[in-house]
């Protein structure tokens, strides 16, 4: 069935926030005696926990974000769910959750969007359907160890842009007195620590008027390492510069972009960036998700300003970011197979 043949629900698409709004049904999945069972759909949206539950104590939860869109054609797809269920695999291991074998996450998926089409954002709207992914520690415990049993949820959300007016500069205050990751720490993982970790940062940016922050490495200080939810990216001439670090999260978004630039003849580096160097770039970006590609026109740092353009997106910037969208909703071919579509 088309998408655009379904009564979409009754939203103003044109201007959704970047906030939850309640949808028919979300997927779960439980894991005890060492098998995940198959998703199931489920109207509630609340989940019964225990007071012991290690997830609660220890924080051993780890989650993903992901869009779904609705295309020119009018068919509904995922974008790049498969690197977001191998990302997911890696942040379990990392702190002792079994990995959601690739195939169950992308059945769930599936499962989660088409009970919830009418949710996805009808073609042109700029809108998108979020999809959040996490799991959970549960069953009862005192003692520090990985739990026994382990709940599988997936929920999604129509949302608009993350960043107010979406397409649009802002400025970004470099963090030096706090950090989200350490050198040899969780930040390559999502799990939800390194966000609790990060909203002090956040809050200390969003009151100095800053909407988005800089990390820089947490063991030099003298490296870019990543904002505080989206990686770094800096145009240079006819290079595309995004840091190599062991404590940043490796984006879908930038690894989708840096393919994209590659196939429009730029050269793609990933190295350490001086923090000083990046007064020099033609241009600034915030990739991610949510961000898609945000432009960045002014980095504060040790009271200076480094500025780039002249208050409107650079034009390598606007560039990638309308292809990238315009692969995600088909009105460019999907010519690196990043698509997976949605029988509804
Ligand atoms: N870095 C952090 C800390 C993030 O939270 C995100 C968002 O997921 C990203 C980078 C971007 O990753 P992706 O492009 O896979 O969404
Ligand atoms: C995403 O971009 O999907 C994220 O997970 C970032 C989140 C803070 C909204």
């Amino acid at each position: 069935m088309k998408s655009q043949t379904i009564t979409k629900a009754d939203l103003d698409w044109k201007n959704l926030p970047f906030n939850y709004i309640k949808t028919d049904f979300n997927v779960r999945c439980h894991y005890k005696n060492g098998k995940w069972s198959s998703p199931e759909l489920f109207a509630d949206e609340n989940i019964q926990m225990h007071i012991a539950d290690p997830c609660l104590h220890y924080g051993q939860e780890a989650f993903e974000g992901m869009k779904v869109f609705e295309t020119v054609d009018g068919r509904i797809v995922a974008f790049r769910p498969d690197e977001n269920a191998k990302r997911l695999q890696s942040s379990s291991k990392q702190i002792l959750i079994p990995p959601i074998p690739e195939d169950l996450f992308l059945e769930a998926t599936h499962k989660l969007v088409a009970a919830n089409a009418k949710f996805v954002p009808p073609f042109g709207t700029g809108a998108s359907f979020y999809v959040r992914p996490l799991v959970l520690g549960i069953g009862p415990q005192v003692g520090l160890g990985p739990a026994a049993e382990y709940v599988f949820i997936i929920f999604g959300t129509p949302v608009g842009p993350y960043y107010k007016g979406g397409f649009k500069p802002v400025k970004a205050l470099v963090i030096e007195d706090f950090d989200r990751a350490a050198p040899l720490g969780m930040g390559p993982y999502k799990v939800g620590g390194n966000y609790a970790a990060g909203l002090i940062g956040n809050a200390f940016g969003k009151e100095k008027g800053y909407p988005i922050i800089l990390y820089l490495d947490p063991k030099e200080k003298k490296y870019v390492d990543e904002f505080g939810t989206s990686n770094f990216i800096g145009i240079s001439g006819d290079k595309y510069i995004t840091p190599a670090s062991s404590s940043i999260l490796p984006s879908i978004t930038n690894k989708s972009l840096a393919a994209i630039s590659e196939e429009m003849g730029l050269t793609i580096e990933k190295r350490q960036i001086e923090i000083n160097e990046v007064e020099n770039f033609d241009e600034v970006g915030a990739v991610g998700t949510a961000a898609v590609i945000t432009p960045v026109n002014l980095i504060h740092y040790k009271g200076r300003d480094f500025k780039f353009g002249d208050g409107q997106p650079g034009p390598v910037i606007t560039r990638l970011y309308n292809r990238l969208t315009r692969i995600q909703t088909g009105e460019d071919e999907d010519k690196f197979s990043w698509l997976d579509e949605i029988s509804i």
